[in-house]
């Protein structure tokens, strides 16, 4: 019914793959952005969202399918890494997603991470699209920019199309021995058999519009009560931001929040619901846009007093006037506690919470982590480590940075910023993180 329609919420839609396979370009080619050469050595290092507006889509799907019924208002696109060390973040990643997008490269067929993110998929039932990515590759093609695939197929020479159709074979028949039948999405007769392949140039736009329609047309046909609303949010990053002070990351994937909203488990009020511009990257500083309200699904900058107490990859609960508030802080300090439980506090050492898991690929300063610290005293030498699976063992403190305003807040007690450099290298390998930034002022606590 059009009631139904209006209620529903935007598909979030999450893009996992082997490193290198073009994940952040096919964002950049959607939004006409340029991310991916921001990144520290072309590697993305943390998740990324971005909220793609239904009539964005309308547009790049236009000559593809001009009539095509669009109910959902948008789609929130998550961007993974496909580096081997961040299997945490794909792994929060596609635990966030409704549907997600496989990307492989063409000339490269199933690759060792490919085969990882298939697996997270699978193990939580998600349903995804296969984008065969970088056919302007293929020797000879002949980019017919932002065309649909089926009509740029066609003006490729016989040779091309023979060769893309080799790879193809290839390709599903790689699938077929990780025991998942795929096939080209304009001959698949059974979708929920048989997952889609659509082949894709995030150089030249090639097939972007196939793989927009069928995001949209497969969310609406089966997630529909999915995509109906309820009260989820989840912390990405808790971090300072320019003329914000403290802000937490959020990814909202259903329900609305408010301004002025209580939230848990920090039970503080949210000054302000920020976004950035649409087709925007919510990593990429820059102009933020002010909301009164905002329905999910969303990437989401919340402000806020207390929200430096708040722990990335929790999730957040938003207390209304009806609600239980003992039920609801029942419900923040499960999830408090599930985080905090990896924390092991026996033992030598300081006890610290980072504001994100940092770490920077640069052999001379080989890990750098912004902190908190809760208890102790941190000193060159202090071993440490960071929680993952197991705990990453990042070696011993190698030096500790501020600047000078740092050391007259640190002298009053107040909070501080640190930089903080391990003396592991060989670790880096195995940490999650992302680029620190100079201008992310980190706040910490001596005590
Ligand atoms: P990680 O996030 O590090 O896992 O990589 P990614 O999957 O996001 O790949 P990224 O977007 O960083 O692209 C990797 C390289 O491949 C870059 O040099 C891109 O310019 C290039 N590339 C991506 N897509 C295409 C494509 O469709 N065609 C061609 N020719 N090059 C591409
Ligand atoms: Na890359
Ligand atoms: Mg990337």
């Amino acid at each position: 019914s059009n009631k139904g329609e209006e209620t529903l919420r935007a598909p979030i839609c999450c893009v996992m793959g082997h490193v290198d396979t073009g994940k952040t370009k096919l964002l950049d080619c959607i939004r006409g952005t340029n991310v991916q050469e921001g990144e520290a050595g072309g590697i993305t290092q943390q998740i990324g969202a971005t909220y793609f507006p239904v009539e964005n889509i309308r547009e790049r799907t236009k000559e593809l399918k001009a009539d095509a019924k669009l109910n959902v208002p948008g789609l929130l696109v998550i961007d993974t890494p496909g580096h081997e060390s961040f299997t945490n973040l794909r792994s929060h990643g596609s635990g966030l997603c409704d549907i997600a997008i496989l990307v492989v490269n063409i000339m490269h067929g199933l690759e060792p991470q490919t085969i990882e993110s298939l697996n997270l998929l699978r193990m939580r039932n998600t349903v995804f699209i296969v984008a065969l990515n970088k056919i302007d590759r293929l020797y000879g093609w002949k980019a017919q920019p932002n065309k649909p695939v089926r009509k740029s197929l066609n003006q490729q020479s016989k040779d091309v199309q023979n060769e893309f159709d080799r790879r193809l074979i290839e390709v599903i028949t790689q699938f077929k021995e990780q025991g998942l039948n795929t096939e080209l999405y304009y001959k698949n007769k059974n979708m929920r058999e048989t997952f889609s392949i659509v082949p894709t140039s995030a150089i030249s736009g090639e097939g972007i519009p196939d793989l927009l329609l069928l995001l949209v047309q497969w969310s609406q046909k089966t997630m529909v009560e999915k995509l109906t609303f309820r009260n989820e949010c989840t912390v990405l990053e808790v971090k300072v931001t320019k003329g914000h002070g403290t802000t937490i990351d959020v990814v909202l994937v259903n329900g609305m929040l408010h301004e002025g909203d209580q939230i848990d488990p920090i039970v503080t009020t949210i000054r302000a619901l920020l976004t950035p511009h649409p087709m925007k990257e919510l990593r990429v500083k820059g102009t933020y846009l002010h909301h009164k309200e905002i329905k999910a699904a969303q990437g989401i900058k919340i402000t806020g007093k207390g929200l430096e107490h708040a722990i990335a990859g929790t999730g957040l609960y938003v207390v209304r006037r009806d609600d239980d508030l003992e039920e609801v802080k029942e419900c923040a300090m499960q999830d408090m506690k599930s985080v905090t439980s990896w924390i092991d506090k026996s033992g030598e050492g300081v006890y610290v919470q980072a504001s994100c898991l940092e770490c920077i690929f640069n052999k001379k300063d080989p890990i750098i982590l912004g902190v908190d610290v809760l208890e102790g005293i941190l000193k060159i030498g202090t071993p440490i480590c960071v929680p993952q699976k197991d705990f990453a063992d990042i070696g011993r403190i190698a030096s500790i940075r501020f600047n000078e305003k740092a050391v007259d807040h640190a002298k009053k007690g107040q909070k501080v910023a640190l930089k903080i450099v391990g003396t592991n290298p060989e670790e880096q390998q195995r940490m999650y993180g992302r680029h620190f930034d100079n201008d992310d002022q980190l706040v910490s606590h001596i005590t």
